[in-house]
């Protein structure tokens, strides 16, 4: 794809309903498969300066595809051709469910911003399990292949670890991470879940079953991660970030969407006042204060994953510079296009270079200070 008929694309995505545009990008880059084939020696980047190993994981760029993006998992074959570095499939729930009436996405043109407020619509854990099996065989997807579960819109808070591990056992054998989402604000009382106690009953329920399963299957540990409202209070994020090194947790994702709706440039758009998630710039701020809240409580011993209002290469230098050592985008896709992650990962190398810095694993944490 070249940048001018991804310009076209996008103006003629404009046009469209947002969510029948999303639909719509999707449906081209699961149909796009051999065309993206083609072309990934242009649009992702090897270079050994942006490759990192975590999670025993190996990552050739730091620019991964945010949870909800590919909720069914119908493009992951895609993602590494684009030049993202790693993808993260879902949010599944154990059982499959619509999510709320339409219209749920909205934009915020003015702000490069989105609301949405999907409610965890998608497939279940079983059907979505054997659609990245099938997209993996063979050649497969390239990339680290991250699985994000959530609670069922049905199933009560005092038995959401059940209702996680249902998903958990279905989709431990297609995912090379699991990210336990906590914080969508979409799904009524959800985000009651990132208190200690509920944190500590689902994701200890998980590390144990996958501990059990490793003593038939002898797979190695499934790096597990936790995803994190902008919400939330820094003191809590520093409980969340000391109970995930208590529990063995591999990293921790922030952020989600806010439900505030602060600095906006327009805030009169009538997208301002829908119900749901506010997503892009408008939370780049308050996500990257949570990245050096986390980063400086973890100390590098978790692995930090930085989302919110990502949209080009100082964005994400500025978040990795903050503490995260991988990177995610959502929103910068729809208004910056199908090439973000080649763009800014090229970005990152070209400001590398300008800096003097030899690998990626410098910038992490370089903004923290002493
Ligand atoms: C339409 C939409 C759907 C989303 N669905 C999910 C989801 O299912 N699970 C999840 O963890 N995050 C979901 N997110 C949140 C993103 O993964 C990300 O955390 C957030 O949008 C901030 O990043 P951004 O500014 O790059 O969009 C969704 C975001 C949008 C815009």
């Amino acid at each position: 794809m070249t940048i001018r008929a991804a310009g076209m694309l996008r103006r003629a995505a404009f046009r469209m309903d947002p969510e029948r545009a999303h639909e719509a990008a999707l449906r081209a880059l699961q149909a796009g498969g051999p065309a993206l084939a083609a072309a990934s020696s242009w649009t992702s980047q090897r270079d050994a300066t942006v490759g990192q190993h975590l999670m025993d994981l190996s990552f050739e760029g730091p620019v991964g595809l945010a949870a909800g993006y590919d909720k069914y998992g119908r493009a992951v074959r895609a993602w590494g051709r684009l030049g993202f570095g790693f993808a993260e499939i879902g949010t599944v729930t154990a059982r499959p469910q619509p999510g709320n009436p339409r219209p749920r996405l909205f934009r915020l043109p003015a702000d490069e911003a989105i609301v949405n407020r999907m409610g965890f619509n998608n497939d279940g854990a079983a059907v979505t399990a054997r659609r990245i099996a099938d997209a993996r065989r063979g050649a497969g997807a390239g990339i680290p292949v991250g699985v994000n579960i959530g609670k069922s819109k049905v199933t009560p808070l005092e038995r959401a670890a059940d209702d996680h591990l249902a998903s958990f056992r279905l989709l431990r054998g297609v995912a090379d991470f699991v990210v336990v989402n906590v914080s969508s604000p979409n799904t009524p009382g959800l985000r009651e879940l990132q208190d200690r106690a509920h944190l500590t009953s689902i994701l200890g329920a998980l590390r144990d079953e996958d501990a059990a399963m490793r003593r038939y299957d002898g797979r190695p540990p499934m790096p597990l991660l936790v995803k994190l409202a902008p919400d939330l209070p820094d003191a809590q994020v520093e409980d969340a970030v000391d109970l995930a090194g208590e529990l063995g947790l591999a990293g921790v994702v922030l952020t989600n969407t806010t439900i505030a709706r602060e600095g906006l440039a327009d805030p009169l758009a009538p997208a301002a006042t829908e119900q749901g998630g506010l997503s892009g710039p408008p939370v780049r701020a308050r996500a990257d204060e949570l990245m050096r809240v986390a980063a400086r409580r973890a100390a590098g011993a978790l692995v930090l994953v930085g989302v919110g209002g990502i949209m080009d290469a100082d964005d994400a230098w500025q978040r990795i510079a903050s503490g995260a050592s991988l990177v995610e985008v959502w929103t910068g896709l729809v208004y910056r296009g199908p090439l973000i992650a080649r763009d800014i990962t090229l970005g990152l190398m070209q400001r590398m270079r300008d800096e003097g810095a030899s690998h990626i694993s410098e910038v992490v944490g370089s903004a923290l200070g002493a």
